[in-house]
This record gives C-alpha cells, sequence and structure tokens, in this order.
C-alpha cells in the first residue's frame, strides 16, 4: 500500500510539472490549488489523477499554459469571459473572484465564461463564493458522456451542479456538488481500474442495454440521475453555458489525450451575496436550525445518520489535512511517470 503525501509536497510537485510543461506560474499555482482541494474533500475522480488529461493537451497546445482571462463584457451585475483556452482551474479562479466583487457591491451577479477546458471538481469554486459571504452557484458543460433515457449513447455531458453557501457559526459550510449522470463519469474509470462490477442503473454498454461492467460503460455511456430530470439539467446547462455565455455546446466539445482538441468549455457562475440581502447572523440562525432538524429527524434504527451536502467532504478534509492524501496504485504510477517525463521526480 502506497504512502500518504503531504498535501503541501502534492501541490507544490502538481505547480511545478505544470511549469515544467510551459504553464505560467500563476495559472500552475491556481490549478495545483484547485486540485489538490479537490483531494483534499476527497473528491478524488477529480483532483491530481486529472493531470493525466491536462498534460498532454498542455504538451499538444490546445491548452495554453500561458494565457490570461479576458473580460469581454463588464457589467454592473454581469460579465462574460474569454477564458482563451486557458486552465479551466485558473479561468474558473479569476471568473468567480469577478462574480464576487460585482455581488458584494450588486447584491447578486452572474458571470459567463466561454473558451475554457475542464475545471476540476465545481465545489472548488462554489465554496471559494461561500467564503466570501457568497452563496455560489457553479454549473459547466463537459465532453459528451451522458445519453438520455432509452438512448443508444452519450449526447450531452455529466455537466456539474454544484451549489455553496457561507458557513453557519459553527464553521459547517453547506456544499452540494454533483454530475447530472448517477455518478461522474471517473468512477466508472475507477471500477474498472479495480475490475470491480458498478451497480445497474449507472451506465449502458454500446448496445444501449442497461450493464454492471464498468469496461463495457466506458465503451457505451453513463446515464443520467433521475432519468428525464438528469438529463433535462443537463440540457439547461448547456443552454447556460453554450447558448448563454457562448461557449461550445457539449456535443461539440472533445476530451481525447490521443487527439486533444480545443475543448471550447463553457462554465456560468452566479453568487449571491448574502449580507446584501439580511443580517448575517439571522442567515446562520436559519441554516443551523436547517440542519438540526434534517439530523434529528427520525430514522430506521439501522440507517446511519444522515449527511446534509458537504459534510462527507468536511469529514474528509479534517483527516487529510493531517494525514496527507493516498492516492490509488494506479493514479501514483501515472503520476510518477508524469513526473518523470517533465524531469520533477513525484514525492516519496
Ligand atoms: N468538470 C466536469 O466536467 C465535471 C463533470 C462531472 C462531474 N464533475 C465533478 O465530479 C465530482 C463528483 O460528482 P458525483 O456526482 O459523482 O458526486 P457524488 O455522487 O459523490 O455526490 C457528491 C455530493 O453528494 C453529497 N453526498 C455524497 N454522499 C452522500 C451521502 N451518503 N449522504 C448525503 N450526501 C452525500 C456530497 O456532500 C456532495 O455534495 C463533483 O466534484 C463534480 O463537480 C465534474
Amino acid at each position: 500500500m502506497s504512502a500518504r503525501i503531504p498535501l503541501s509536497d502534492l501541490e507544490a510537485w502538481v505547480s511545478d510539472v505544470l511549469i515544467a510543461c510551459g504553464v505560467s506560474a500563476v495559472a500552475a499555482a491556481a490549478t495545483a490549488e484547485v486540485l489538490v482541494d479537490a483531494n483534499r474533500r476527497g473528491v478524488d475522480t477529480h483532483g491530481v489523477a486529472q493531470l493525466h488529461f491536462y498534460i498532454p493537451a498542455l504538451l499538444a497546445g490546445t491548452i495554453d499554459g500561458a494565457a490570461e482571462p479576458m473580460i469581454l463584457v463588464d457589467l454592473p451585475a454581469a460579465a462574460v469571459v474569454d477564458g482563451q483556452n486557458g486552465l479551466g482551474a485558473y479561468v474558473s479562479r479569476f471568473a468567480m473572484k469577478v462574480c464576487c466583487d460585482k455581488a458584494a457591491t450588486s447584491g447578486a451577479a452572474v458571470v459567463g465564461v466561454r473558451g475554457s477546458t475542464h475545471f476540476g471538481a465545481a465545489s472548488c469554486f462554489s465554496e471559494q463564493a461561500a467564503r466570501a459571504n457568497c452563496v455560489g452557484i457553479v454549473v459547466s458543460n463537459s465532453d459528451p458522456g451522458m445519453s438520455p433515457p432509452g438512448g443508444l449513447g452519450p449526447v450531452l455531458g455529466t455537466n456539474p451542479l454544484a451549489i455553496a453557501a457561507p458557513s453557519d457559526a459553527n464553521g459547517r459550510l453547506p456544499s452540494l456538488d454533483i454530475a447530472t449522470s448517477v455518478v461522474a463519469h471517473g468512477r466508472i474509470v475507477a471500477a474498472a481500474r479495480s475490475k470491480s462490477e458498478i451497480p445497474a442503473g449507472w451506465a449502458i454498454g454500446p448496445d444501449g442495454e442497461d450493464t454492471t461492467d464498468p469496461v463495457a460503460a466506458l465503451a457505451g455511456s453513463m446515464l443520467p440521475m433521475g432519468g428525464y430530470k438528469g438529463f433535462g439539467l443537463a440540457f439547461m446547462i448547456d443552454v447556460l453555458c453554450g447558448s448563454v455565455a457562448g461557449s461550445q455546446i457539449s456535443p461539440d466539445i472533445t476530451n481525447d489525450i490521443e487527439n486533444p482538441q480545443i475543448q471550447g468549455t463553457g462554465h456560468l457562475f452566479i453568487a449571491i451575496h448574502v449580507p446584501s440581502l439580511r443580517p448575517i447572523q439571522d442567515y446562520e440562525a436559519s441554516l443551523e436550525r436547517l440542519s438540526r432538524v434534517v439530523h434529528d429527524a427520525p430514522r430506521l434504527s439501522d440507517s446511519p445518520p444522515y449527511m446534509t451536502p458537504g459534510e462527507l467532504e468536511a469529514s474528509a478534509s479534517r483527516s487529510r489535512t493531517v494525514d496527507g492524501v493516498q492516492l490509488d496504485g494506479p493514479v501514483r504510477q501515472r503520476l510518477s511517470e508524469l513526473g518523470e517525463t517533465a524531469g520533477v521526480p513525484f514525492p516519496s
């Protein structure tokens, strides 16, 4: 079993590898911080493992590591940002900061992003807003990976949605972060790696039939969460990111490490500045009561306590901040190889 890596060592390594691949120091630092933030909270599918996709695209020039996001439309409570094909995490940190700054003076703001790339875990940016006293709402489109119910293959992306809100007086920060598919694509990749079955209902094989074989699922398609509801949500996320913010629509986005292309991914960020709407103490009291009612609700004796959104990740964060992160063997192996190629040895 591989050793745990302190989060600070992992973040420094990611930043150094990105710089060795031609990424600017600021974009490398932001991307490293975002990816390791996902690992810290236990969202390993969208942490440093994503370098496996980012580095071939950086080397092929379809992600521009030196790009600086550009504001195309600048209104008091709205903006449009062109990510210029830069690293999605860097572009998104920038766009959410613009959004929160505008919300602090206008009460609420929206920022659409076009010309971006995969940004990792959506909650990295909704929680950025929550730390700035805003409710943060984040959506993104992504390359097609999800079939409509009854379909034969992927049509839309697994377009994620995240909502986070400022923490209560006990520091509990509510944070929901979900793919619109039953689970994120990375969970099927992980099942294929560990040669374990996936539950029925997650995916279809290439023949359109439900499958529990992760290899068949990877050749087929993810299914939407909640049937037509999840697919409808993904469609509306494409309306926000593609049709409104001006990015590609998800059927036109590519993410192929063998043959990287310009992604043209879109995101949309919304920030609602809570203290502009009501005294923060009143907000906190309401949030505490909401969590308490949910935690205290009667349950079957064999059912574990219900976790409100973000509690699972907060628990992972507490332990990983102290103990570091243990990456699974194949991910660690791939990162070591990337490090060797870039001349930056993976932390031992
Ligand atoms: N960038 C992209 O293109 C893209 C696309 C799809 C998904 N993603 C990311 O993939 C990640 C994982 O998505 P997912 O849908 O597989 O996540 P998931 O199914 O693990 O659900 C995560 C959410 O559910 C809550 N949760 C988890 N287990 C719970 C439990 N037992 N009880 C109560 N609440 C619980 C968590 O607090 C969290 O808010 C997200 O970070 C998402 O942003 C990114």
